[in-house]
C-alpha cells in the first residue's frame, strides 16, 4: 500500500482503478436492467460519491432518490438493528430500484433497506455496492455487482468517513489503528 502524504493514511485502490471499476459495473447495470424503467436509490451518506460516478455512466435513469438509514450497535459491532432515518420521496411502484451503497459490511444495512424498498411496491431491488467485506457478513444478501473485496480494515475515502471526515478523498485509503485518535 502506498501512504497518501495525510498522516495514518494508506492507499488501498487508487483513483484509476475505481474509475476503471465504475465503468464496468455501469457496463453490467446496463446490460441487466433497463434503466429508462429504474429509479437509482442512494444511501446516504457514503454511497454519495459512488452514486455521482456511476449514474453519469448509465443512459437514461428515470430518477434519482435518497435514503437514508443508520445501524446501531456500540463501538464496532452493529446491534442488528437498522433504523431508517430518511426515507425516499418518489413512488416506487412497479419499478426497478438500483440500490447504490458504498460498503457490504454485515449486510444488515442493505438487508433491512432492500427490504424496505421492497415494501414500497419496489419491482425488484438490485443492489450495487464499490465495496464488499465478505468475511464481517451476519446475514446474506447478494448484490447484483459488487466493486472490489476487502479485507476486514478500517477504509476511508471515496464517500466513506471516519468520524465524518475522508469521504472527499478521491481514493480509498486504510486508516491505521490508532490515528483515528490523532
Ligand atoms: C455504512 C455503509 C453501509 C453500511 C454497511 O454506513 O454506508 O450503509 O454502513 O454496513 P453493514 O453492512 O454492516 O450494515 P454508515 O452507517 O457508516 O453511514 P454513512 O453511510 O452515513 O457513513
Amino acid at each position: 500500500m502506498e501512504p497518501t502524504g495525510l498522516q495514518g493514511l494508506e492507499v488501498l485502490i487508487s483513483e484509476h482503478e475505481i474509475a476503471k471499476r465504475v465503468d464496468e459495473m455501469a457496463a453490467r447495470i446496463t446490460a441487466t436492467i433497463d434503466c429508462s424503467e429504474a429509479v437509482a436509490v442512494v444511501a446516504l451518506k457514503g454511497a454519495l460519491i459512488l452514486a455521482a460516478d456511476l449514474v453519469r455512466r448509465l443512459p437514461a435513469l428515470r430518477a434519482i432518490d435518497f435514503v437514508q438509514a443508520r445501524s446501531y450497535g456500540h463501538g464496532t459491532e452493529s446491534s442488528g438493528e437498522v433504523r431508517i432515518l430518511r426515507d425516499v420521496e418518489m413512488l416506487l411502484t412497479g419499478l426497478d430500484v438500483l440500490l447504490i451503497d458504498d460498503i457490504l459490511d454485515t449486510g444488515l444495512t442493505s438487508a433491512r433497506l432492500k427490504s424496505h424498498l421492497e415494501s414500497h411496491g419496489a419491482r425488484a431491488v438490485h443492489l450495487v455496492t464499490l465495496l464488499d467485506k465478505p468475511s464481517r457478513r451476519r446475514v446474506e444478501v447478494q448484490p447484483l455487482i459488487t466493486g472490489f473485496t476487502v479485507p476486514d480494515l478500517f477504509v476511508v475515502g471515496y464517500g466513506m468517513d471516519f468520524a465524518e471526515r475522508y469521504r472527499d478523498l478521491p481514493y480509498i485509503a486504510v486508516l491505521s489503528p490508532g490515528e483515528e485518535h490523532a
